[in-house]
């Protein structure tokens, strides 16, 4: 077959114990694999999720992470990281005895069938990945292989890595211990992690080896999913392609929501009208103040850092990330249109996340906007359920807040800038009560605007027109001197 792609469909049989899948041509079956030992390597959103679910599934697995800390927590059963039903299951599978930890590679080598290399893969100043992690894990598993074992790439790396991590785990290991080398792209997404790996869309899985490939669908066998098998350079580039097009999802409806805007269109009906079409569908089309995290925007850069090096010319990646870049901008500007002046003013934050259900800050919008805020003479003034820890060493000068209502307090406006669920229901009487002027600046479009209008507030979503005032007059001061103290 070489590196033809052949799609798999894993179906589980429980009375013969084997999986059926099959080419456009040809069914094949694999058997139901005996239970496996594992190694993960680094205990991150990707690896903690994955050593907790292979052990849930009756697998072996140690999980090995340099940073002693993390390992400490985790052997008393805390998850360092928040992830809903992560907790939960890191717990049973301890005390199963099937989920261990430790900082050592001989031991975390010392039986494993497979290697999960689940490390970060940061940017770097010049926009490519930074690679430095995966090559310490293969030096890792190089110095530590003393038996057969199947390494799995899981983080996102370019295309090529998985040759360089084999040469590298080739140059530290004893000679004629037998290894490959398959990528696997990890699709989760932080906040709903846990089912995502039990409900996979799909599993990509390639390699130059086969058998190896075949080894590591079986042992994604229980879960039911499509499994396509590619070459290793396909399924690397897989995970670029997947994220930067849903990236461009988002910067697309962000642009026009713009467009939307300036022409007095209302952006959330017309991705409802886009997304009932079957061709084009409803995911990925909420106008905001753009994508962050850990993923997008460092696999965007990256992929077109690899375009670039490789003489192709990365227009719509660059556009992608400049629309962006103007949507977190174009909502500071927002707040500085309705208050004139940001100087001696309080800007309450609802939100500091990514996005929802998650205290991942990397990357997250509202480390720009606040910054931006408060280069311009504001006080910011932040809520957040889970990711305050997080970001108050990013955020020296920001006055944390136990509830969205203490946020609220005394500010010249309220900013959403990330969708909780808890701020879907704001008792805005009291908000009104609250703050010192009914300014509302939402960059999720959690709200109609109407309904804002009505409760008295002078609210401005995105995509969706601008506050009835900015149309009276031409000037922002003019319009909101009566609401100023
Ligand atoms: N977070 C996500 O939602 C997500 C989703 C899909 C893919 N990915 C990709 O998965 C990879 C991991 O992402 P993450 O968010 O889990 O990263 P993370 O930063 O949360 O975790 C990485 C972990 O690896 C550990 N580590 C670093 N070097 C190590 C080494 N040499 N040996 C052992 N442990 C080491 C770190 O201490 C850390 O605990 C990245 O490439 C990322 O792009 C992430």
């Amino acid at each position: 077959m070489g590196s033809q792609q052949v799609r798999m469909y894993a179906v589980a049989e429980m009375e013969s114990c084997v999986w059926r899948y099959h080419t456009q041509t040809r069914h094949y079956f694999i058997r139901r694999p005996t239970l496996s030992n594992i190694c993960v390597i680094g205990t991150g959103y990707v690896g903690l999720v994955t050593g907790v679910c292979f052990a849930d599934l009756g697998n072996h697995v140690v999980c090995i992470d340099i940073d002693p800390h993390k390992i400490e927590m985790l052997r008393s059963g805390k998850s360092p990281i928040y992830e809903p039903g992560l907790e939960e299951l890191l717990e049973r599978n301890m005390r199963s005895g099937r989920l261990s930890f430790t900082d050592n590679y001989i031991i975390g080598m010392e039986s494993a069938d497979f290697a999960f290399i689940t490390v970060g893969t940061p940017m770097s100043d010049n926009g490519a990945a930074d690679l430095r992690y995966v090559e310490a894990a293969a030096q890792g598993i190089g110095k530590a292989l003393t038996r057969p074992v199947i390494i799995i790439d899981k983080s996102t790396v370019p295309v090529g890595t998985g040759d360089m991590v084999s040469d590298i785990v080739t140059s530290y290991a004893q000679p004629g211990i037998p290894f490959s080398v398959v990528s696997n792209p990890e699709f989760l997404r932080e906040g709903s992690a846990m089912s995502d790996f039990f409900k996979p869309d799909r599993i990509v899985l390639g390699s130059t080896d086969r058998t190896a490939a075949q080894k590591v669908a079986e042992l994604h066998a229980p879960l039911s999913a499509e499994i396509i098998i590619t070459d290793l350079r396909t399924a690397e580039m897989i995970k670029y392609a997947s994220n930067a097009f849903l990236a461009t999802r988002i910067s697309f409806i962000n642009e026009i929501a713009h467009i939307c805007e300036k022409l007095g269109a209302d952006v959330r009906e017309v991705a409802r009208g886009m997304g009932a079409d079957r061709r084009i569908g409803p995911h990925f089309l909420d106008a905001g103040i753009g994508y962050g995290g850990s993923c997008f925007p460092k696999d965007v850069l990256a992929l077109h850092h690899m375009a670039a090096s490789s003489g192709c010319h990365p227009q719509l990646l660059q556009a992608v990330m400049d629309i962006n870049h103007d949507a977190r901008m174009r909502f500071v500007s927002k707040v500085q249109t309705l208050l004139g002046s940001l100087e001696g003013t309080i800007i309450g934050v609802l939100g500091l996340s990514f996005k929802p259900n998650t205290d991942d800050m990397r990357e997250a919008p509202s480390i720009d906007i606040i910054q931006a805020l408060q280069a311009g003479g504001a006080h910011i003034k932040a809520y957040d359920p889970v990711a305050m820890e997080r970001a108050a060493d990013m955020m020296p000068s920001v006055t944390f807040c136990a509830t969205a209502y203490d946020a609220a307090k005394e500010a010249d406006a309220l900013l959403i800038v990330t969708e909780w669920n808890e701020f879907k229901q704001l008792n805005w009487e009291k908000v009104r009560s609250f703050v010192r002027r009914p300014i509302v600046v939402d960059g999720r479009n959690l709200y109609d605007p109407q309904e804002m209008a009505d409760r008295g507030f002078v609210y401005w979503g995105v995509g969706r027109g601008v506050p009835p005032l900015l149309l009276e007059t031409t000037s922002s001061v003019q319009a909101f001197k009566h609401l100023s103290v």
